[in-house]
């Protein structure tokens, strides 16, 4: 059943909201990376860099609760038409209902509000949960990416269900046979 979320501005959160986030964080995230946002210090860094002028960052609280339950960020990486997503991360408890949908969404309405028209990621694979995890894809990057295929619930397979699509690939961009999976979607309309 999905979670009803409330979706605020990271920024004007309590301190003690932004500790209850890095303490998510870190288990959230360590399916995808071993080396990213390994203590609550980290996190904390991350929060307040997200939480920069000029970006976008966001978090969801369980309606029930009032427990924080998830995390998006949005860049402008080509502003002010196209912004990066990142980071999303949802509470391991919380996961599977409908939250990191709902947070896509709002970032997305964000960015749209803002005039941008393309929302961007990637999505690394650093412990081989795709196609593409472990092997050399330099020779022919994009006809691996036309065969690509999730071996372990990879979340870019969440993107395409919000939307996105793939369009490209940085082979190797995290160490031999640990590319970066890109995806965009258009989010705002020609005037
Ligand atoms: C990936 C993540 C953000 C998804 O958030 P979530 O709240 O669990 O996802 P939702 O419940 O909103 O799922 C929406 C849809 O995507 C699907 N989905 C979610 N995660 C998926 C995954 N890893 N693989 C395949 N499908 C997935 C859901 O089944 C659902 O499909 P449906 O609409 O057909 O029922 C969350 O699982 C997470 O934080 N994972 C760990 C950190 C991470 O991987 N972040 C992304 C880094 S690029």
């Amino acid at each position: 059943m999905p979670m009803r979320v409330r979706i605020e501005d990271m920024a004007v959160q309590t301190d003690e909201v932004k500790r209850l986030v890095a303490e998510f964080a870190i288990p959230s995230i360590s399916v995808m990376t071993l080396d990213y946002l390994t203590t609550i210090d980290e996190a904390l860094e991350e929060i307040a860099e997200n939480c920069a002028t000029g970006n976008i960052s966001r978090v969801a609280f369980d309606d029930d609760t009032g427990e924080p339950v998830g995390w998006i960020g949005g860049l402008p990486t080509y502003p002010p038409y196209t912004w990066e997503l990142h980071p999303l991360m949802v509470k391991p408890e919380a996961q599977g209902q409908g939250v990191g949908r709902a947070l896509v969404a709002d970032l997305e309405a964000q960015v749209a509000a803002r005039g941008g028209i393309t929302v961007q990621l990637g999505s690394d694979d650093e412990l081989n949960r795709t196609s593409l995890g472990g092997a050399d894809i330099f020779d022919d990057p994009l006809g691996a990416l036309m065969r690509l295929s999730s071996t372990d619930n990879h979340p870019f397979v969440f993107y395409q269900k919000c939307g996105y699509k793939l369009v490209g690939v940085i082979p190797d961009a995290n160490g031999f046979g640990k590319p970066d999976i890109l995806l965009a979607k258009r989010v705002g309309h020609s005037a």
